[in-house]
């Protein structure tokens, strides 16, 4: 009974986006990117000239945000990266977006990914995975895709944004990125994008 929700959580660059749409289009549920809000609001802070870490400002690109600025081009790289992982780790942020993110999954049922789905959001979600892969897997295909989009990048450089960003939304006070004890961990460290997806829908499959 109830919609069907899909939590699909994980640091950065794990996999998880790829996976939760291929999962919603077999699943025929709708698909939220969560992580693409954050980036949004870090987006318009950037644009207004001000720190993503200032409260005051992310609290009102929080509330300002439209859908339009969730189809900007410009909310993927280096700086777009970690300006939503600052105006993420500010609470009031995070308490503007949870609506929106609630009234999406409870309407038709979701799958969501993020890094909170399963222990914020949705903590009753049908099925919570928890997507990882080693830092340096995760880098690699990072890096991959920003050389695929003809952005100039470094690995080195790549890996330390990698982990600055993974300390800095796992040790935040206010929804941290951790695993629900509820969540089935899925590691794609050795796994490519097809075999990822056939592990997760049998994992979903067997528990819906
Ligand atoms: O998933 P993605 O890498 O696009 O998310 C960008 C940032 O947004 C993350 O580093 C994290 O700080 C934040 N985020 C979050 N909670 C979510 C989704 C994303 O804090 N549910």
């Amino acid at each position: 009974t109830g919609t069907t929700v899909v939590a699909v959580d994980g640091p950065a660059a794990a996999g998880k986006g790829t996976l939760a749409r291929r999962l919603a289009a077999a699943l025929g549920l709708p698909y939220l990117d969560t992580g693409l809000l954050y980036r949004a609001v870090g987006r318009r802070v950037l644009d207004a000239g001000a720190d993503p870490r200032d409260a005051v400002a992310a609290e009102a690109a929080a509330r300002a945000l439209t859908p339009a600025d969730l189809e900007r081009g410009d909310l993927r790289g280096p700086m777009a990266d970690m300006a939503a992982s600052a105006v993420a780790a500010i609470p009031a942020v995070r308490a503007a977006l949870l609506d929106f993110q609630r009234d999406f999954g409870r309407a038709h049922g979701a799958v969501l990914d993020g890094r909170d789905i399963g222990t914020v959001v949705f903590p009753d979600a049908r099925v919570k995975l928890f997507v990882t892969a080693s830092v340096e897997e995760r880098a690699r295909r990072r890096f991959l895709e920003l050389q695929a989009r003809g952005v100039a990048a470094d690995l080195m450089q790549v890996t330390s944004e990698i982990r600055d960003r993974d300390a800095q939304d796992a040790n935040r006070p206010v929804a941290p990125l951790r695993p629900a004890e509820d969540a089935i961990l899925l590691d794609t460290s050795t796994l490519d994008a097809e075999a990822a997806f056939a592990a997760g829908l049998a994992i979903v499959k067997d528990r819906l």
